[in-house]
């Protein structure tokens, strides 16, 4: 049994890291562009710096995605706020900032987005991110948004999130679905499974549905791949192309 009753406040779109296929990933810009193409919610990645305040971020470097070189874990802050996380995707959006979690969270309140708060360890700091992660959102989440999903691939980063703020909705994000994922569910206390539209088969579909677990699907460009999630009783698609799902 999971403690979290299921919640019927999760929308069929929500866009993915904000709208990354229309504007940087895991910046303000993106939230913007997500609400701008009708989304209510995105999802994005959450990850320690060195000095342990939590910012957007996918990788464990910042070379992918920012102007900069080498891993978060290892730089300051103040390193990575001097960075371009813009420039990449589009000239359009040079000197876009890395925004810290805070600033994320201002800003999703100002545009009325709900948030999955994805909890993206770098390697080796799950537990801590867990924690910090989970503590902030706990602290700093306002009122007048629809309470965060939290979620991560990290089993032990989720642990730490359970502990830290048992109160906060969990779901678990599995590449590979194991056998035994109702067993986590039910320790993890989490109300729905995240899941890749690469690796969900029919049949793990109908398990889910047959055992009340909300599943949402990551990342689902593909409207006839939605069609058929849909139909198989998905609850929410993570895209980076919102407009297409309008
Ligand atoms: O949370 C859904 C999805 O974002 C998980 O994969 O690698 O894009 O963070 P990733
Ligand atoms: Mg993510």
């Amino acid at each position: 049994m999971t403690s979290t009753a299921r919640r019927t406040d999760i929308p069929r779109i929500i866009g993915h890291r904000g709208a990354v296929g229309h504007a940087p990933e895991n910046t303000v810009a993106g939230f913007r562009k997500a609400k701008e193409l009708g989304c209510s919610w995105v999802e994005f990645d959450c990850m320690l710096t060195r000095d342990e305040v939590v910012i957007l971020h996918h990788d464990d470097d910042l070379d992918r995605t920012t102007n900069g070189t080498g891993l978060v874990s290892e730089t300051n802050l103040a390193a990575v706020r001097r960075l371009d996380a813009g420039s990449w995707f589009s000239s359009d959006f040079a000197k876009v900032p890395v925004p810290t979690f805070d600033e994320a969270v201002s800003a999703l309140a100002q545009l009325g987005l709900g948030g999955n708060v994805e909890i993206k360890p770098a390697t080796g700091y799950d537990r801590i991110t867990g924690r910090i992660v989970a503590e902030r959102t706990a602290e700093l989440w306002p009122a007048t948004l629809p309470p965060p999903v939290m979620s991560s691939f990290s089993l032990a980063a989720l642990e730490e999130a359970q502990k830290a703020a048992p109160q906060l909705d969990r779901a678990i994000l599995w590449w590979e679905i194991p056998d035994d994922w109702q067993a986590h569910q039910d320790r993890l206390e989490a109300s729905a499974v995240h899941v890749s539209v690469k690796k969900l088969t029919e049949a793990r579909a109908a398990e889910f549905r047959n055992a009340g677990i909300p599943f949402r699907v990551y990342t689902v460009n593909d409207p006839s791949d939605a069609a058929r999630l849909f139909d198989w009783g998905c609850e929410a698609i993570f895209t980076d192309y919102p407009d297409r799902f309008a």
